[in-house]
């Protein structure tokens, strides 16, 4: 059956009010839409946890800064509403600017500490533009449980912060990355490279790859292990690093020796896109 498509908040309110009397258990995926088999995994997590399934499809401009991709953002609505039919969910938030945004909106919510580490050292604006939207969307949705991807690991993290500092009263669930066959993390942006740079893209899950076996085998020298990863992705010609980082999975602050858990992260340019990919590493 195809979702129903909801494109006011107070029309989406509603319809959670209504399952919620009922005593349903909602579930929720905030996406862009363009959905690809990791939103889809992201949906079917939310409906193992959950009765009634939303799926938000809202290409939210505050998060990309003037000069980002915001207008060439990939959308298909109606393959997308297809998807979501085909998933189980019930009902797809599907609202425009002016309802998100509409003249004379002036409230953020953002995350003081962690916004303007990793991605957001180059994307200085990018997390609060997530935070504020996501905000919006628990509050409209109000959900019983959020899922979201451990691809965007510092998103993820961000938003169970913003949680617990705001006390949203949802579960915030973050499930694994899925990869294309031959690695690559899967994700929209991918939609934008060539061949060649698809095939050179690789370098990010190879050297990823590449650094869980050697820290498995007892490895721990960061600096190396750093530039190991540096020259890899240099090898290939349409790879430029961003950044390479080995970070405290709580903080995002350098690791250290007390850091139970390690996120690898990467930041790359394929050309013109800009890929992330990671993994956790564990003392
Ligand atoms: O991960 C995304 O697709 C977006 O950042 C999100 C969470 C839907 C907010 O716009």
């Amino acid at each position: 059956m195809k979702p129903e498509v909801i494109s006011t908040p107070e029309a989406m309110r509603a319809r959670s009010a209504a399952w919620r009397k009922n005593g349903e258990r909602i579930g929720f995926v905030p996406t862009m839409g363009y959905l690809h088999e990791g939103h889809l995994s992201l949906i079917r997590e939310a409906r193992r946890h959950s009765t009634r399934c939303v799926v938000s499809i809202y290409v939210n401009p505050t998060q990309f800064a003037p000069g980002e991709d915001l207008d060439k953002y990939p959308r298909d609505f109606e393959r997308d509403l297809q998807l979501c039919a085909e998933e189980g969910v019930q009902a797809v938030f599907f609202p425009d600017d002016t309802m998100m945004y509409p003249e004379g909106y002036q409230t953020y919510v953002y995350n003081a500490s962690l916004s303007g580490l990793l991605c957001g050292q180059s994307r200085p604006t990018h997390f609060k533009g997530v935070t504020t939207i996501v905000a919006k969307l628990f509050n409209i949705v109000q959900p019983d449980v959020a899922v979201f991807g451990q691809k965007d690991a510092q998103q993820a993290l961000i938003i169970r912060n913003m949680v617990r500092d705001l006390h949203f009263p949802i579960e915030i669930i973050v499930a694994p990355i899925v990869r294309e066959s031959d690695g690559l993390a899967m994700s929209s942006r991918n939609r934008y490279l060539t061949a060649e740079q698809r095939r050179q893209a690789l370098a990010l899950y190879q050297s990823i790859r590449q650094t869980e076996t050697e820290w498995q085998n007892g490895r721990r020298d960061i600096a190396g292990l750093t530039r190991n990863i540096r020259t890899h992705i240099e090898a290939h010609p349409a790879c430029r690093v961003d950044y390479i980082a080995f970070v405290d999975a709580r903080t995002l602050q350098p690791a250290t020796e007390s850091s139970r858990e390690i996120l690898l992260a990467l930041a790359v340019y394929v050309g013109s896109t800009r890929l992330i990919d990671n993994t956790l590493l564990t003392r």
